[in-house]
Parts: C-alpha cells; structure tokens; sequence
C-alpha cells in the first residue's frame, strides 16, 4: 500500500463550516416551502438495481451511457449509485402502492446523486439534488404550482431573478412524427454534425437540438420546432401552463430547443438558469413524465416533478448574499480549580436550555480566555473567580459595547434565556 496522505475522489468534495451553514439554511427553506405546498419527505436507499435507472432514463443517454456508477455487488447483483432521484421516488411508489392513496400524492426528497462526469466548475461527481414529485394529476396546474413551489423557494433563499424556460416535447402520440420530420431535416446534414450527434441521429434525434458543438448549432437552424408538432391535447395543456404561469407572474420563455438529458419526460419540461455560473448553468429543471409509473409496473398515473442541483444555489448564494455565521451566546471565562469545576455545571444547566455556551480552560489566563472568546465572536462573557464564586454571582461583559454587570449564579440560566 503507498503511504501517503489520502484526498477526497475527484469530483467529490467535503462539505464544511462555513459552507454548512449556507447549506443548512437553503435545506430549511426548501422543507418550509415545500411543506407549505403539502409535500412530504420519502428517502429511499442510495443504490438501487442498475435497472430501475436504464429503463428509466433511457439506454442512449449520456447517463446510461457513460456516468453510472454501477458495480457486482458481493452476490453478483449488478446495482447502481443513484445518479438521480425521480427513478427512485417511482420505483418506491410503485413497490409500496403508494398509488392507493388519494391523488395528487406529493413528495421530496434531499440528498447525493452520482455522476462519473468529467468534473468542472459547477460539476461534480457526487452532488446534491433536492427534488418533488407529484404523482396523480394530468393537469397543467401541477405543472404549475411546480414551477411556482420552484420560485417561492428560489427567492425564498435570495434568489429571486433567475430564468425560467419552459418547453413541451409532446407525447407518444405527436413526438413520433416530429422525429420523422428531425430526421428528414438533418438527412442532408448528417456529415455536418459531431461524432455524437451522429449516433443520435439514429437513436435520438431530439438530443441533437440542444448539442453544444458549434457546428451541430449551426446545423440546426431552421430545425422543426417541437412546439409547431404538438398533438391538440399537448398544445392545449402547454397553453394552458403558459397562462398559468402569466397569471401567477412567473417570468419564463419559451425554449423549443430545450431537451432535457432524460429520456422518462413526456409533454412540460422545464429548467431554471442562471447567467452568473458559466457553462453549467442549470440551477434546477424538470418535468412531466406521465408514463413512468406504468413502465414500472404500476397503474397508468401522470407526474410532474424536478431537481434543485445544490452545489450551484449555494455557489449563487455565497456571491449574492452575506450570511452571518452561527456564534456562541456566552463564553464563561473561569479562573481557578473550583471556578473550573462550577464552570462545567453552569455551561451544562445553559445548554440544556438549547444555548450555545463556549467554556475556557480554567487553567490558563483571563487574557487568553478572553482572546478565544473573542475569535469565537461570543456576545457575552461571563468570568468566575473564586472570589466571584464565594459571593455567589458572576460578571458578566457584552462584547459588542463593552456594558457589564453582575449576576447571581442561581440566576444565569433565566439571564441568558431572556437575552437569546
Ligand atoms: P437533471 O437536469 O439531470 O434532472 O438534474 C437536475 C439538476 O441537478 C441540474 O439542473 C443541476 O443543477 C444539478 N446537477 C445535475 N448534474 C450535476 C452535476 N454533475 N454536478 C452538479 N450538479 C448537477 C434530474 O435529475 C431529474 N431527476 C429532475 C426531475 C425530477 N425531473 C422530474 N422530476
């Protein structure tokens, strides 16, 4: 074995203060709006059968493809490191009949995904994801409180001016012919598309119409438009999202080239951008998916759903807004042996209240117990002496003005409550 110090794997990284904090705040906000909307938590398992992804996501994706983290487990089972959560949250609707319940039944989760993607700013290879999904209506109205669940969060958490763009890519009924007719148009341009788009041109030729390669751009110009192909049922339900999200004041444009990386989606799909985060720069998206839960198994039961990708709201959050960090209520600075002894029972009554209380070292100074109190950005500092302690009380100091006083040490516990 080499010796050595070990690093965290490519594309995954430690999460820690002060980023926590950040974190801890946009997970909050995420329950507290998503509860307001009657959403419950579910967390299924990291690792499913590497099935429930394939014939979900879809074969020729660059998922499928090239990202999954799939291994044999130790009884030859071939299974998956989760590289997205709507899979998941179906294959567990399904399994416990969660459909028995009355619809719509709505659900979220929080947690990390897997990707074996190469790894660039905003891009990683674990990350997190905080989804919904919706399961039971057919209506566009769920499409749009998704989207508006999406924006009370967003600017909940201080983002309030981000893209919305929408997009319907239609259903098995008018998504065939608009193929046909990708097809015919990039029949005379075939030799002018990338390596990749080639291939998709045989198995997917939708995905084409988002390729980032300059030349496949080029190539497309004058494409169809999926929102001219739309069956009468899918225009009719994409017009009524559109209307909805103007009466709800949602700022969105139409993308007819939007095509989401994802093969399980039918009719809306959607996603919410950012200029300020370079190449990647999704900061959620999603969509309809009405035939998923009947490929697993279960009844005919449309859902809409999407993801929040973590790591680029938080990378948002930390240039757009000054977060102040968590700090100590009190400090108490004890001199002496006895002073020490009496410090740990005072510090425990306090936190058994809930209060965060900071305790020095009773054997070194006042001055360096007073340094540490200060670095650690305490409001208050309370010293004991053994002197203070045959009196029975304790001063106490606010840093921020300097204003001091006395208090019985019976009475530090209701002290400190009243000042939180
Ligand atoms: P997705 O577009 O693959 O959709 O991912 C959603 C979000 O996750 C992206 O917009 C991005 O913010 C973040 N994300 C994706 N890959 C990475 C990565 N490698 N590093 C950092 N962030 C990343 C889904 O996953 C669907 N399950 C969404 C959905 C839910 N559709 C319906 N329901």
């Amino acid at each position: 074995m080499s010796s050595g110090r070990y690093q965290a794997l490519k594309g995954m990284k430690d999460i820690m203060p002060p980023d926590i904090h950040v974190w801890q705040s946009v997970e909050r906000k995420a329950r507290e709006v998503f509860s307001a909307f009657g959403f419950r938590e579910i967390r299924p398992p990291i690792v499913e059968a590497t099935g429930v992804f394939t014939r979900s996501i879809g074969e020729n994706t660059d998922i499928v493809e090239k990202e999954m983290y799939t291994f044999e487990d130790k009884g030859g089972r071939s299974i998956t490191l989760r590289p997205e959560g709507t899979a998941p949250v179906v294959r567990c609707y399904v399994e416990n009949h969660l459909y028995n319940m009355p619809p719509p039944q709505k659900f979220y989760y929080a947690g990390p995904m897997f990707r074996y993607e190469r790894p660039q700013s905003g891009r990683f290879r674990q990350f997190y994801q905080i989804g919904a999904e919706c399961f039971g209506s057919p209506h566009p109205a769920a499409d749009a409180e998704m989207l508006s669940m999406l924006r009370h969060f967003l600017s909940g958490v201080g983002l309030p001016n981000l893209k919305f763009q929408v997009n319907s890519i239609g259903c098995e009924n008018c998504r065939p012919a608009f193929k046909d007719s990708l097809v015919a148009f990039f029949a005379e341009k075939i030799d002018d598309l990338c390596a990749d788009c080639r291939r998709r041109y045989g198995q997917n030729p939708l995905r084409i119409l988002d390729c980032k390669v300059e030349g496949c751009r080029e190539a497309r110009k004058g494409a169809p438009r999926v929102t001219d192909h739309l069956c009468e049922d899918c225009r009719v339900h994409f017009e009524h999202l559109l209307l909805l999200l103007e009466k709800l004041g949602i700022p969105h444009s139409v993308n007819p080239e939007m095509v989401r990386g994802l093969d399980y989606y039918t009719r809306t799909t959607f996603e919410v951008t950012s200029e300020n985060l370079g190449a990647q720069n999704a900061v959620a998206a999603g969509g309809r998916y009405d035939r998923l839960v009947k490929e697993f198994g279960g009844p005919e039961t449309p859902a809409v759903g999407f993801a929040i990708g973590m790591e680029r709201v938080v990378e948002l959050l930390k240039a757009a807004v000054q977060y102040d960090l968590p700090r100590p209520l009190a400090f108490l600075a004890m001199l002496g042996k006895q002073a020490g002894i009496e410090g740990v029972l005072i510090a425990d009554r306090v936190r058994e209240k809930g209060l965060w209380v900071e305790l020095g070292d009773a054997g070194s100074s006042l001055k360096s117990q007073m340094r540490r109190a200060d670095r650690l950005n305490a409001q208050y500092v309370f010293i004991a002496g053994d002197d203070e302690l045959r009196a029975g009380s304790l001063k106490w100091k606010r840093l921020s003005d300097s204003a001091e006083g006395e208090v019985a040490i019976q009475g530090v516990v209701d002290f400190l409550q009243s000042l939180s």
